[in-house]
């Protein structure tokens, strides 16, 4: 019994060694240890064993099926290192290669601006108001305060399209619609493109701009600086200041031009804000109490300030372009360059 169990164990250990994998050192565990196995033949044998060999017997075969196990889940362990080692070999990347560039497309630079504007007012409370293009001649002037041969409709030089009908010179035209539908407190800001018959190198026939406006009880001028104020440090940085300036718009009174401190020399005066230290960037003022009246709207009680943004100026500004028809040429090496969110 001793030697067909030394053996067996020979057999297996020879068998073992040879495996080249997993799958055969299973086969080698079914020849010995299996249902019909060399040795589990062995262990079915042991009732002819004389009983008082039994434990002895018994013993040796236990000891010969751990030695066999042993070994077999050694070769394991090896063979399934192996296969790690082969499979961590074949799906290893090289992190420094240089990758496969994709072309991306991006939103147009006045979209850009147009959207970061947005967020700023949106952060401040503002709700957007998208107004129409095309307007009638009572929006875009006549509730504004300014009257069919009104002088102030010589400033903007407009695109009639019927005695009636026009193309908007102005988003102030929105601030009407939101006073005539809503009640104070009111606080809107109105992007969208307007149009007026001048082209040079900053102006074009249509751009656009971001009105804003805001009615409530005890608004004041100070309340329009207080908020430009965060508006601008946010846009052209924190150590942006601004300036007002005394100006004429017959739906404001009084009126600004709203300069902000040149972020380029910070004051000192360079090329950008031609020596003077100043640029100026919007249009603003406390509202008319005309339009307000015209509107329905209590002037005793209520009160509130307007401003108008040239988003292609700001555009400009931030991205040092001289030439306004950068902006409309769609030159994808311009575009390209002009890229917020790269
Ligand atoms: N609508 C004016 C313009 O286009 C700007 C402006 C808006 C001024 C609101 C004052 C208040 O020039």
């Amino acid at each position: 019994m001793k030697e067909k169990l030394q053996q067996i164990k020979e057999k297996a250990i020879a068998a073992i060694e040879q495996t080249n994998g997993l799958e055969m050192l299973n086969d080698v565990r079914m020849s010995v240890l299996g249902k019909t196995g060399e040795l589990t033949s062995v262990l079915k044998g042991m009732k002819d064993v004389a009983p008082e060999d039994r434990p002895k017997v018994g013993q040796m075969v236990n000891e010969t099926r751990e030695a066999i196990e042993k070994l077999l889940e050694e070769k394991k362990i090896k063979f399934e290192q192996e296969a790690m080692k082969r499979r961590y070999e074949s799906e290893k990347i090289d992190v420094t290669m240089p990758s496969t560039k994709k072309e991306h497309g991006n939103l147009h630079p006045i979209t850009q601006v147009r959207n970061q504007i947005t967020d700023i007012f949106g952060s401040m409370g503002f709700e957007v108001y998208e107004g129409t293009e095309i307007e009638t001649d009572y929006y875009n002037f006549t509730a504004l305060n300014t009257p069919q041969d009104h002088p102030a409709r010589d400033m903007q030089d407009t695109f009639y399209l019927s005695p009636e009908f026009l193309l908007r010179t102005q988003t102030s035209s929105g601030q009407i619609h939101v006073m005539e539908n809503e009640k104070p407190p009111i606080k809107i800001i109105s992007p969208g493109k307007v149009f007026r018959s001048d082209d040079d190198a900053t102006h074009s026939p249509m751009f656009s701009q971001m009105e804003g406006l805001v009615v409530d009880k005890g608004i004041t001028l100070c309340d329009l600086k207080g908020m430009l104020d965060e508006f601008v440090k946010e846009v052209f940085g924190q150590e942006t200041t601004t300036r007002l300036r005394p100006s004429y718009f017959p739906f404001t009174e009084p009126s600004v031009e709203v300069d902000v401190s040149c972020f380029q020399c910070h004051g000192k005066g360079c090329k950008l804000c031609k020596g003077t230290g100043w640029i100026e960037v919007l249009g603003a003022g406390v509202v008319n109490n005309k339009v307000l009246e015209g509107c329905g709207i209590d002037t005793d009680v209520y009160s509130g300030f307007a401003f108008g943004i040239g988003i292609e100026r700001i555009a400009m500004l931030k991205y040092g372009i001289n030439n306004i028809k950068l902006l409309f040429e769609s030159d994808l090496r311009v575009l390209k360059q002009l890229d917020d969110e790269k």
